[in-house]
């Protein structure tokens, strides 16, 4: 593995083609980006703790019945996943202030919010994935009315099973970004879920488990993507 061709390298991932064109095979890189590409690095062995954390958050998000483009995990670094049509809008769940809410409304990281907070961004690089709304990703085509309200439904969903999970391993989930696609006329989870793509704080000692040491340039960043993958572990072992 790999054996088809390369579709697509993003900054984390590799998507290569498969014999079966519903399929395709996500490569889990140790690259580690931030800032939009500006800061670069590589967090060893990220892409095997972010496949399998991924791959353990899908398969418990299917058995409480939300939908995702995992098929199976092949091997460390690799998973088949459906084909989708990705749609182009990043949402992002809140449950505590942090990162670039905390800068728009002036508020100091750690606030917690009563009630979750969601976000859309446009999916585009080059315009550095601006904040838009329902109206925008409407007008302009990129999702209709009936799947913005499949997305958000399915991220408060999420939050709620994903809040309980890092709740019973003592992390405080305090924001997380989703992708979803289109798979057979269904709007499906796509993409993945890791410490890359969550804010994850150790209740105790309030330390970042994330992409954040990275970000900020803390340190130890391996050790703590280690951590998170050896709790959720623990938890669904039981
Ligand atoms: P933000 O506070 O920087 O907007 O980030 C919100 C959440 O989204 C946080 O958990 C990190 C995640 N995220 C990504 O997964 N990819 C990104 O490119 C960015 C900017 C954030």
């Amino acid at each position: 593995m790999p054996a088809g061709q390369l579709l697509y390298e993003g900054k984390a991932k590799q998507i290569y083609e498969t014999e079966n064109e519903k399929e395709l095979l996500m490569k889990y890189k140790d690259d580690a980006t931030a800032f939009d590409g500006q800061k670069k690095g590589v967090i060893q062995d990220k892409g095997i703790v972010n496949n399998r954390v991924t791959n353990l958050l899908f398969r418990l998000l299917e058995i409480e019945g939300i939908e995702t483009h995992l098929i199976k995990q092949i091997d460390d670094r690799n998973s088949l996943v459906k084909n989708l049509q990705i749609i182009p809008v990043e949402v992002v769940t809140r449950n505590v202030v942090a990162g670039s809410l905390a800068q728009r409304i002036g508020k100091e990281e750690g606030f917690p919010l009563p009630t979750p907070i969601i976000e859309l961004y446009y999916k585009n690089d080059d315009l550095h994935d601006p904040m838009i709304n329902e109206y925008h990703a409407r007008a302009m085509g990129w999702a209709t009315d009936e799947q913005l309200k499949a997305i958000q439904g399915q991220a408060l969903k999420i939050n709620k099973v994903l809040q309980k999970l890092f709740d019973s391993i003592n992390i405080i989930l305090v924001d997380f970004k989703l992708e979803f696609g289109i798979y057979e006329g269904r709007v499906i989870l796509a993409d993945e879920i890791s410490p890359d793509t969550c804010r994850l704080w150790d209740r105790d000692s309030f330390e970042k488990l994330d992409k954040d040491r990275f970000r900020r340039n803390l340190g130890q960043e391996a050790e703590a993507y280690q951590e998170v993958a050896k709790r959720i572990e623990t938890a669904l072992s039981k």
